[in-house]
């Protein structure tokens, strides 16, 4: 089949897609977006965040056909330039990034989490990452960047 979707606001086409294979397998391997990782492949790690239609998704729980005429919004769109996304400077100035596996999917799902609420007590940071599985943090810098991005965000609006 052919695919078409959004991405991060540009119309984008694949051809010889097999409707079973994932959205992020055709982010990655097909469209050249290699910012959604994939480390478990199976719903469990969260590194694959994605958004579609505006919902935080797992994109290597979707079928490509799923995707079909849909809007697409990686971690590769957060920023809208070349500058940093303030949660993406938080996570690096809080020391969050390691390895940085599991960054891109914890940008998204802390972005999706600053969108609904704006200064999010430690419960609700926790319950919203809660997904999103980190092997080299220890999680407390991760905490302190979703704090640190709450606040500077908080502070410019
Ligand atoms: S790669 Fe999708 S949840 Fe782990
Ligand atoms: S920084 Fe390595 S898995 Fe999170």
């Amino acid at each position: 089949m052919r695919l078409s979707l959004t991405v991060n606001g540009q119309e984008m086409k694949a051809d010889d897609i097999w409707v079973g294979e994932s959205l992020l397998y055709v982010l990655r391997e097909r469209m050249g977006m290699p910012g959604s990782k994939n480390a478990c492949e199976q719903g469990e790690c969260g590194s694959c965040t994605v958004y579609l239609d505006g919902v935080a998704v797992c994109a290597c729980l979707v079928a490509a056909g799923q995707a079909q005429g849909r809007d697409v919004r990686t971690v590769e769109g957060l920023a809208p330039g070349d500058d940093l996304h303030p949660i993406q400077q938080a996570f690096l100035d809080a020391g969050a990034v390691q390895c940085g596996f599991c960054t891109p999917g914890l940008l998204v799902a802390t972005d999706d989490l600053l969108r609904r609420t704006g200064r999010p007590t430690d419960p609700e940071i926790r319950e919203a990452l809660a997904g999103n599985l980190c092997r080299c943090t220890g999680y407390e810098k991760i905490l302190d960047a979703v704090r640190l991005a709450a606040d500077r965000m908080g502070a410019a609006s």
